[in-house]
C-alpha cells in the first residue's frame, strides 16, 4: 500500500500545535506519512496495529532496531512494522525517540492501515505489505541548503566525505573531512549490499542534486545521508537558532510596543489630570 508522504513543514506546524513542543534535536520531526486507506474502528486489524506499535516500544528500550509481524487467527489480514535508532544514540535517548515517534504516528495517521514518520533520531513504520528486508529508494525528503554555500576547499572535503558514505560497508556510518561532516544510516532490515546500493544512490543525489549547497538532506524510503559544515546535522538545529532569533525580535516587540503603549497611556493620564487640574483652576 502506498504512504502518502506530506509537506514536512506543514506537519511539523501541525504536530507543534498539538503536541508538546520537542525539546531536543533528537525529537525534530523530519517526515510523516500516511496511507490513505483506513481501517475500521474496532477491528481485529486495529487491534494488531495498537499492539504491533505497543511492541515497538517495548523493545525500543533494549536494542536500536527490531522487526514485527503480526499476524493474528482468524483475521486474513497482517500487519508489519520496524523501528531504527539512529546508530549513535544510546538505550534512553532510542526509546525516548521512538516513544514519541509512536505517538506522534498516532496523531497524523488515526485510523490509517500504514504510517511512517521520521524524526531526527528515530524511525518507524508500519503497514499492511511486506516491506521488511526490501530495498526502497523513493525520495521522500530532500532538502539543500543555500547554492554556492561551499568554497571550493569544502567542496572537496564535502565531497571527499560523500564518497566515503557511498562506498564504505555499514549501516550507520559518519565521516567527515576538514569543516565538513557526514552520516548515513540504513534500517536494519536491508542486507549489507541493499544498504551500500541504497546509500549510495541518496549519496549520487546529494552531489548533484544539492550542488556546492553547505548542507544537504537525502532521505530516502529505506536510508538516508546527511551532509553539512560545522558537523550540525539537525535541520531542527539550525531551524532552532532562527526560532530563536525569531523569538528574540518577537520579545523586543512585545516589550517595545508595551513600552509605547504605557508611553501613550501616561500622556493621556497627565492630560486627562491637566485637563481636570485645569478645569478647577478656571473654576475658583
Ligand atoms: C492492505 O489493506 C487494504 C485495506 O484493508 C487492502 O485493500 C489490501 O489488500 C491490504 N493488503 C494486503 C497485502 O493485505
Ligand atoms: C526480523 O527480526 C528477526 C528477529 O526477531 C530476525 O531474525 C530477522 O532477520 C529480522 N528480519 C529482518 C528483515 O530484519
Amino acid at each position: 500500500m502506498r504512504i502518502f508522504y506530506v509537506l514536512p513543514c506543514l506537519l511539523s506546524l501541525m504536530l507543534s500545535i498539538f503536541t508538546t513542543p520537542s525539546t531536543s534535536s533528537i525529537d525534530s520531526f523530519i517526515y510523516g506519512g500516511c496511507s490513505q486507506v483506513k481501517f475500521w474502528p474496532g477491528s481485529a486489524y486495529e487491534n494488531q496495529v495498537n499492539s504491533l506499535l505497543t511492541s515497538v516500544v517495548n523493545s525500543a528500550m533494549y536494542i536500536s532496531y527490531n522487526n514485527f509481524t503480526s499476524q493474528s487467527q482468524g483475521s486474513s489480514s497482517a500487519v508489519y512494522g520496524l523501528f531504527q535508532c539512529r546508530g549513535d544514540l544510546n538505550s534512553g535517548d532510542c526509546s525516548r525517540c521512538v516513544d514519541r515517534a509512536v505517538s506522534q504516528l498516532g496523531t497524523i495517521c488515526p485510523g490509517s492501515a500504514g504510517g511512517a514518520l521520521q524524526l531526527d533520531g528515530c524511525f518507524v513504520k508500519y503497514d499492511n505489505t511486506t516491506f521488511l528486508g526490501v530495498e526502497d529508494k523513493t525520495v521522500v525528503l530532500k532538502k539543500c541548503g543555500p547554492s554556492m554555500g561551499l568554497t571550493s576547499d569544502s567542496l572537496t572535503h564535502r565531497d571527499a566525505v560523500l564518497a566515503y558514505l557511498g562506498t564504505s560497508i555499514g549501516s550507520y556510518k559518519v565521516s567527515n573531512s576538514g569543516n565538513v561532516y557526514g552520516v548515513a544510516q540504513c534500517t536494519g532490515d536491508l542486507s549489507t549490499s541493499k544498504c551500500l546500493d541504497c546509500v549510495s544512490d541518496a549519496v549520487q543525489r546529494l552531489r548533484t542534486e544539492c550542488g556546492a549547497a553547505d548542507w544537504g538532506d537525502m532521505y530516502l524510503a529505506k536510508c538516508y545521508a546527511r551532509y553539512s559544515e560545522r558537523g550540525d546535522h539537525s535541520r531542527g538545529g539550525k531551524d532552532d537558532d532562527n526560532n530563536k532569533n525569531d523569538e528574540e525580535i518577537q520579545k523586543t516587540l512585545a516589550i517595545l510596543i508595551g513600552l509605547i503603549a504605557g508611553v501613550a497611556l501616561l500622556i493621556v493620564f497627565l492630560s486627562f489630570l491637566g485637563k481636570v487640574y485645569g478645569k478647577d483652576r478656571e473654576g475658583k
